[in-house]
């Protein structure tokens, strides 16, 4: 009776082994099943045999040897087996075709950036940046906005503990540049500022870039030639650019630049409300109260500024319709960006 119940172990055992195939994982399953030192079955007919009688022990006792012998051995293969299947799946396969790293791509706003940055360094210009988070000597004083004046009020200034500020416009950094750079000096200021405003075409953080020239003899004609070589070179060599009178504290004359709108070339269409201009630019002559602000000898030098938007020149470059696409994260948009490079 008893060799029958160890042999018909066997037999189980067999049947288990061979359903768990190479598979490690229920390999071990069932070498806890049967050789487990808790509750295995091998432990249980160990224990089995001190109640059998004493006449019975010797030749139950061989055969379970011989029996826990058969499922070491077997179970032993088992694992080498199911170790050298799943090694076999580990080899590489070398006609599968590579992975393609994801590389993503630049944003619009980076692309115009980098264009405009290389137009200017081609003719001598060097960049610069400064704070996001301003005092009101750099972003209005010095740049002849007095306290209380209502020319602060176009600025929709947002306004951090502490006196503090975030930058309105890039011209803060002019002020820092003559601060710490005597004449001559030729620089563009590309940057974040912001502005406590938000619908179709304003977003309360928005990038600008600025250009700054300060030597001796410098007038507005080299303002003008400057502007119409950038406009030349960004967009295409027949745009149109005109130069409308206008106001800007910190340069006397000043000027807002339009140049022939992109979509309709000048014939007139919805989107430039008929003129067949745009605005792109503001510009002018560095005033000379701003100069003796930052002690430079408005007597000996002159200059010009001006200031684009830069998300604005990447909407018309690439036809982004709405100025609020550009920093929603949206993939659809960046995606088409892919493999453009500066
Ligand atoms: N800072 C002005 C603005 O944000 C633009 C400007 C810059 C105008 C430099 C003239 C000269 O509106």
């Amino acid at each position: 009776m008893a060799l029958e119940t160890l042999e018909r172990a066997r037999q189980e055992f067999l049947a288990a082994l061979a359903e768990a195939g190479s598979d490690p994982a229920r390999v071990e399953t069932v070498r806890v099943r049967f050789a487990g030192r808790r509750s295995g079955l091998l432990r249980d007919l160990e224990d089995a045999l001190k109640l059998l009688p004493r006449e019975e022990k010797p030749s139950y006792g061989k055969a379970l040897n011989e029996l826990k012998k058969f499922i070491e051995e077997r179970l032993a293969a088992a694992h080498r087996a199911a170790a050298d299947a799943s090694k076999r799946g580990e080899v590489a396969d070398v006609t599968l075709p590579g992975r393609r790293p994801a590389l993503g791509a630049y944003h619009p706003v980076t692309l115009v950036r980098r264009e405009i940055e290389e137009i200017f360094l081609r003719m001598g210009y060097s960049v610069a940046d400064g704070p996001e988070a301003e005092d009101d000597w750099h972003n209005f004083e010095a740049l002849n906005f007095p306290p209380d004046h209502p020319a602060r009020d176009t600025q929709d200034t947002f306004f951090l503990k502490g006196g503090m500020l975030l930058r309105t416009h890039t011209s803060p950094v002019q002020i820092r540049t003559m601060e710490t750079t005597p004449p001559p000096i030729r620089v563009i200021i590309p940057g974040r500022v912001y502005r406590c405003d938000s619908d179709l075409r304003h977003t309360p953080m928005f990038h600008q870039v600025e250009g700054l020239v300060v030597d001796e003899g410098i007038t507005f004609g080299h303002l003008k030639a400057t502007l119409e070589a950038f406009v030349h070179v960004l967009f295409d060599p027949e745009m149109g650019v005109r130069f409308r009178p206008s106001f800007f504290p910190f340069t006397e004359p000043s000027a807002e630049v339009d140049i022939t709108c992109v979509f309709c070339r000048g014939k007139g269409c919805a989107v430039c409300t008929g003129s067949g201009w745009m605005e792109i630019l503001g510009a002018g002559m560095v005033d000379p109260r701003v100069f003796r602000f930052c002690n430079v000898d408005p007597a000996r030098y002159t200059g010009f500024a001006f200031g684009c938007g830069l998300d604005r020149v990447a909407m018309l470059k690439y036809g982004i319709p709405d100025l609020r696409m550009q920093f929603s994260g949206d993939e659809r948009l960046l995606r088409q960006f892919e493999g453009i490079r500066r």
